[in-house]
């Protein structure tokens, strides 16, 4: 999903999913959909992503 599709299912709800827009402001609203993307990167991430420089540092 895109970001404006994560969005508009936490303000309008979807299905079985209500809507949020009534508890989480706009701004509180879009920072959620930062932090999922957050995490996602977090577990996508390969030691390309990181300055060749360091990547020893992270290795076992
Ligand atoms: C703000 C954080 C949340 C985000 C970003 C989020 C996002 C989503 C997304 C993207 C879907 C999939 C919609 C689709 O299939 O097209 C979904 C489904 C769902 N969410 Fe959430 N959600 C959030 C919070 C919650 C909470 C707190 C609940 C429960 C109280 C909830 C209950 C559900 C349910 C039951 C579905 C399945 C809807 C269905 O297809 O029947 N969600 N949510």
């Amino acid at each position: 999903m895109d970001d404006g599709e994560l969005f508009h299912t936490v303000t309008a709800g979807k299905n079985q999913m209500p809507a949020y827009a009534p508890q989480v402001t706009v701004t509180d609203r879009w920072a959620v959909i930062a932090y999922i993307r957050a995490l996602q990167r977090t577990r996508l991430g390969t030691l390309d992503d990181v300055p060749e420089e360091l990547r020893a540092s992270l290795k076992p």
